[in-house]
């Protein structure tokens, strides 16, 4: 039986790359299911639907298919019809997009069945906002990964300006509430801690400390 791992929480908390650095310690596959929501949100802003007209997007899931696949060294990269669209589904519109995308029901349900499929396989580390609330609710261990608003505001400010996007940070910082909002009020699949879950908060860490918290807390509960 493959042993699964749930990490939620938050945008901006540093998830994806400390579960990453996790999951290559532990030798387990890594999940992302954000950039699946995220290849669906690209798909929409390609076609000029409105993310926010449910309608629309369901209409086009007949059209679009999201894989993950690894390259040479590893990483995942994010497959949406055929196309390696890796490099794009990190800007602040397609944040927003899959933000939106991810309240539609028949969104969630369309990748549901994709991401169980690979649990079912593979020994993994997934990350997301319902793994261990609807997505694997027997998940080995469920872990809610978190951070105070503004630190994860200012990560993520960092993160863009590194990649040489024009960024103000109280933007940056609306934008995390606003997708807080979003994920947290949203009547399908919201964003919460599993009751089961143990609260891992990264605000005082840096990124070695917290993927160190990360590893110890998933060995001394996976035994
Ligand atoms: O983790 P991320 O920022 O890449 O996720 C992008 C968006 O997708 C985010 O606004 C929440 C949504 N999401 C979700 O609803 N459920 C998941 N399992 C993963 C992401």
């Amino acid at each position: 039986m493959s042993i699964a791992i749930a990490i939620d929480g938050p945008a901006g908390a540093g998830k994806s790359t400390i579960a990453r650095a996790a999951a290559k310690h532990l030798g387990y596959i890594y999940v992302d299911t954000g950039a699946m929501y995220r290849a669906i949100g690209l798909y929409c802003i390609r076609k000029g639907v409105l993310p926010t007209d449910t309608d629309a997007v369901v209409s086009l899931l007949d059209e679009i298919s999201v894989s993950l696949a690894r390259d040479e060294e590893g990483n995942q990269l994010i497959i949406l019809c055929g196309e390696d669209v890796s490099a794009f589904i990190r800007t602040e519109e397609v944040s927003m997009a899959a933000s939106r995308v991810s309240a539609i029901p028949q969104v969630r349900a369309f990748l549901l069945s994709l991401q169980r499929d690979m649990a079912k396989e593979y020994n993994v580390i997934m990350d997301g906002r319902d793994i261990g609330t609807v997505v694997l609710p027997d998940a080995k261990v469920k872990i809610f990964l978190t951070a105070s608003a503004e630190i994860r505001a200012r990560r993520r400010y960092d993160e863009l300006v590194a990649k040489g996007e024009n960024v103000v940070y109280d933007d940056v910082l609306a934008d995390v509430i606003e997708r807080d909002n979003n994920d947290m009020n949203r009547p399908i699949a919201p964003l919460k801690p599993a009751e089961d879950s143990i609260i891992v908060d990264t605000s005082e860490l840096d990124l070695q400390q917290s993927i160190d918290l990360l590893v110890s807390t998933i060995e001394e509960n996976s035994k």
